[in-house]
């Protein structure tokens, strides 16, 4: 059953509880909708009952042990071996090899209501730490995404985009201690798509098999994730180089419903919505349908709507402004459903982008959206 959580808002967001409450019969059974104030700390949580639908590949790693054979060298030439072939490696120290996915997943469920923090959860921060963990990913040459988990070294633990997400990282630690078998790789990506499960979202596709690097000397130059000043040019200069279309970009945007900017982070500030640790397609809904205007502040170029209690950031705008991708943002207003589909499809392909899995190197299949992969996808994809 449907588990709805009303809270008491304030007048400006009332009209949020309509639109929400109606859209609960296009939710999935076991999803929770939650109602958030801007500034309302409490957690309205509950957990939700999803059953753990995890079919994973959990004897991956003993392949990998197995290359640890005795030799006619001696003992001293395989203890040297087993070293190389584990030190790639944090989740192949493991001693049994295995991982209880079901567990991690709960584990991870369980951090995720904070009183006090943000809009009472760390949900938001989670699904931005997976997206940063995968969106270094260049279709290129094929380097960056989540595989490695660097984001816990220099240089990428410093990087300014990813400002924030060490409260995510350090956080997510207790589960890599309840857990250690789990790579950091595995870690941050199945963090973020246990958060959007648990705010609403749609049952994201996760499977493991990422390994650790051992040090940030593989991580990509900076510059590889979106700058939140620029235009439609810039967006797509950044999701092509990974492989996505227009539809994909948009579909993966409207992450935005979730969470908000914080001025000592990025620069920015405030919501884009009044509901931030509930899935929704009201992003693109107060994007379409409310009037927005540069704000008046001593911070970076951003845009408020009339009640200035909403904010939109100039790459935000692009997908109003571009006509390309006004056009989906249309579509997943009037079309929630689409929205879920869209999303879960195009977030799952980001989590795997550039990630080999044990027995597949297909780097995972592209979501296919309807419509022609973009030019870099078929050209290097
Ligand atoms: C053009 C592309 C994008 C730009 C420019 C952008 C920019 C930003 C910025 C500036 C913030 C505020 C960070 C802070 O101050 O804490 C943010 C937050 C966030 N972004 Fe994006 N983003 C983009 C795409 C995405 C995508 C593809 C996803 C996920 C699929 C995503 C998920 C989030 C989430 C969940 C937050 C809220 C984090 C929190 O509440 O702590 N973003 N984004």
């Amino acid at each position: 059953m449907s588990t709805i959580l009303l809270r008491s808002v304030p007048k400006t967001a009332q009209y949020v509880n309509n639109i929400v409450l109606q859209r609960q019969t296009c939710c999935t059974l076991n999803t929770r909708i939650n109602f958030h104030t801007v500034n309302d700390n409490n957690s309205a949580h509950s957990k939700n009952s999803n059953g753990y639908n995890n079919n994973y590949k959990q004897n991956y790693n003993r392949n990998n042990k197995t290359r640890v054979r005795a030799t006619a060298f001696g003992i001293a030439f395989t203890a040297a071996a087993a070293v190389l072939t584990t030190s790639d490696s944090d989740s192949k120290k493991d001693s049994s090899g295995k991982v209880d996915y079901k567990s991690v997943r709960e584990a991870i469920a369980n951090l995720l209501d904070v009183e006090g923090y943000d809009d009472g959860s760390y949900g938001p921060l989670f699904v931005r730490l997976a997206w940063h963990a995968s969106g270094t990913y260049s279709a290129i040459d094929k380097s960056g995404g989540s595989n490695g988990g660097c984001m816990r070294f220099e240089p990428e633990s410093k990087w300014g985009a990813n400002s924030g997400l060490q409260i995510a990282r350090e956080v997510l630690e207790k589960v890599k201690k309840q857990h250690p078998g789990i790579s950091y790789a595995d870690l941050y990506t199945l963090a973020g798509v246990v958060a959007i499960e648990e705010m609403g979202g749609p049952e994201i596709k996760w499977r493991p098999g990422r390994t650790d690097h051992v040090d940030g000397s593989k991580s990509p130059a900076d510059g590889r994730l979106p700058d939140a000043a620029q235009g439609a040019a810039h967006i797509r200069d950044i999701f092509c180089r990974m492989g996505f279309n227009d539809r994909e970009i948009v579909a993966l945007i409207g992450a935005h419903s979730f969470g908000r900017c914080h001025r000592d982070r990025s620069g920015f500030d405030g919501p884009w919505t009044r509901a931030p640790t509930t899935f929704s397609n009201e992003f693109y809904r107060v994007l379409l349908e409310d009037k927005w205007t540069v704000r008046k502040w001593s911070g970076p170029v951003q845009y408020e709507n009339a009640t200035k209690d909403l904010m939109m950031l100039p790459a935000d705008m692009a997908l109003l402004t571009d006509s390309e991708f006004r056009k989906y943002v249309e579509l997943y207003v009037k079309d929630d459903e689409a929205f879920r589909k869209d999303f879960a499809k195009a977030f799952a392909h980001l989590l795997e982008l550039g990630v080999e899995f044990p027995g597949d190197h297909s780097h995972g299949t592209a979501p296919a959206l309807g419509e022609k992969r973009s030019l870099w996808n078929r050209i290097f994809g």
